[in-house]
């Protein structure tokens, strides 16, 4: 697991849609697995922005997302197929037919289940997975007690993630009791994962997925089982991390990040510009010792 703190939401979100942009480049039919929530909005945003402004080509890339609803249709505006549509899939040149997410209508779940895990081996997997986390660590759907080898399935959704989600809904009690959501285990399958969290809210389970103990109480743990997954975090999100020196210490000097250090100009027009970290004059001088 990699840890990368910046300094601020929108810097976050940046480098994580820089990353996705970089994946899309080397393999235009990239396969990627999508989130919702409202961290993920920033990215979807900023990748519109790099498919109007800078030519991001969607038009040969695959999506599955990573839940459903259960007993939403479609054009219902809490379902994740609205939330998609709206903010990614209309806004760029992504082919309607290409992106999956399962269908919370169907009148057979187990084998709706059964077909997505089925679509997306038939795709060859997936290439970059992206992640939000619940306040409870979920990842997806999968409450807390969800098996690590878990498949997509249905699960009943806890009172704290119904809660977490009531403000999207005209009332708390709308919240659907149910969701289809890929497993832990499909999740472990995914070739990369990025997990992005911000805000000071989710601190305290952040610094549990990262630096506690491996628990099916809080499916993000299962993340220390990936060979390559980054997690992507704001000062806020990162600031219950007891080795955020160390995180910030592998950001400056992983070759690979070399490219990526500079907030990107679109992040600095939103009004932030990348601070250098308080920590960081100090780990430059441990490194000269
Ligand atoms: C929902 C989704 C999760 C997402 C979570 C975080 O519960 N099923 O995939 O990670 O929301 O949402 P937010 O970004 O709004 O905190």
């Amino acid at each position: 697991m990699e840890v990368v703190i910046r300094p601020n939401a929108v810097e976050a979100a940046d480098l994580v849609a820089r990353v996705i942009d970089g994946e899309m480049r080397k393999n235009p039919c990239l396969v990627m697995g999508l989130a919702t929530g409202n961290t993920m909005e920033a990215v979807y945003a900023r990748l519109v922005r790099m498919h109007t402004g800078e030519g991001l080509d969607f038009s040969g890339c695959r999506t599955f997302n990573l839940d459903e609803y259960i007993g939403l249709s479609n054009n219902h505006v809490n379902s994740y197929r609205h939330y998609m549509n709206r903010h990614l899939f209309l806004q760029v040149n992504i082919d309607l037919q290409n992106t999956h997410l399962p269908d919370g209508m169907a009148s057979d779940l187990v084998a709706e289940c059964a077909k997505y895990e089925r679509l997306i081996a038939e795709h060859g997997g997936i290439d970059l997975q992206l992640l939000g986390i619940g306040q409870n660590g979920h990842l997806g759907f999968n409450e807390p007690l969800s098996a690590f080898r878990s498949r997509t399935r249905v699960k009943i959704l806890s009172p704290v993630t119904r809660a977490q989600n009531a403000p999207l809904f005209p009332r708390p009690d709308l919240v659907p009791h149910r969701a289809i959501t890929m497993g832990v285990g499909s999740i472990l399958d995914c070739r990369h994962c990025i997990l992005l969290a911000t805000g000071e809210e989710k601190a305290a389970i952040v610094a549990k997925a990262v630096e506690g103990p491996i628990t099916s109480m809080i499916s993000a743990t299962a993340l220390q089982l990936h060979p390559e997954c980054t997690l992507i975090l704001d000062e806020a999100a990162g600031s219950q991390l007891k080795e955020s020196e160390y995180y910030h210490w592998m950001f400056e000097n992983q070759p690979e990040w070399e490219p990526f250090r500079t907030a990107s100009s679109s992040a600095a027009k939103n009004g932030f510009q990348s601070t250098p970290h308080p920590d960081k004059q100090l780990l430059k001088q441990s490194r000269t010792l």
